[in-house]
């Protein structure tokens, strides 16, 4: 039995926390042992630096130095917490992984591809989702649900072109990678959006 990977990606304020509920009942009602987690973070340390890398702080993180933080908190999630999983053929459920890496640091603060691509080789060694299930709404209706409930992290409160940016980044992977990646429109009542959830796991889970 071999574990898989599934990651839930998108912007902010299109619904992932609700969604990543309903896809881990849908895995579990189809009888699978399924570990969810979240990047930046998903174990003690990789939590640690998720809260040096979203907190405002005095002192300006510059773009690599925040790029090098996601990466040290992806390497310790992967090896203390993503890899052990799957070798015990657990499925692991990640809110966010490196499509945000390249979404974020790449669109959003204009690193180059290159090189977050680079470090992907180096810490993940091969290691990629199985599946990611993308929620896609423009940025402008994410950004209005995220000022309703106040949110000011270091990302929440980047310009709408940042997001903008992420958004074309998170498209275009989404586009070249179509053997990985579904797109769901976000921008529709959630009982549809689930509707289509609810589809993409049966057919994935269908082919095993
Ligand atoms: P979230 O847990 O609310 O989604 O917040 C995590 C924030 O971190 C979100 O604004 C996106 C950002 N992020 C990056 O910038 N790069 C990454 O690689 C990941 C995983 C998240």
């Amino acid at each position: 039995m071999i574990g898989r990977l599934i990651t839930l990606e998108g912007l902010e304020g299109v619904g992932k926390s609700t969604n990543m509920e309903f896809i881990q009942r849908k895995l579990q009602e189809a009888g699978i042992d399924v570990d969810v987690t979240r990047e930046p973070g998903g174990t003690p340390l990789a939590e640690k630096i998720r809260a040096l890398v979203l907190d405002t702080a005095d002192e300006p993180l510059p773009d690599l130095c925040e790029l090098l933080l996601i990466f040290a908190a992806r390497s310790a999630h992967l090896e203390n917490r993503i890899r052990p999983a799957l070798d015990h053929g657990r499925w692991v459920l990640c809110d966010r992984f490196t499509d945000a890496t390249f979404a974020y640091q790449g669109g959003g603060r204009g690193l180059p591809l290159e090189i977050i691509a680079r470090l992907e080789g180096l810490v993940q060694s091969g290691l990629k989702p199985d599946l990611t299930i993308l929620l896609d709404t423009p940025v402008e209706i994410g950004l209005e649900r995220i000022r309703e409930r106040g949110g000011t992290d270091r990302f929440e409160s980047q310009r709408l072109e940042f997001f903008q940016r992420a958004r074309e980044v998170y498209l275009s992977r989404a586009q070249q990678e179509p053997e990985r990646c579904v797109v769901v429109d976000a921008n529709r009542p959630l009982t549809q959006v689930q509707d289509d959830l609810a589809k993409i796991i049966e057919v994935y889970l269908s082919n095993f």
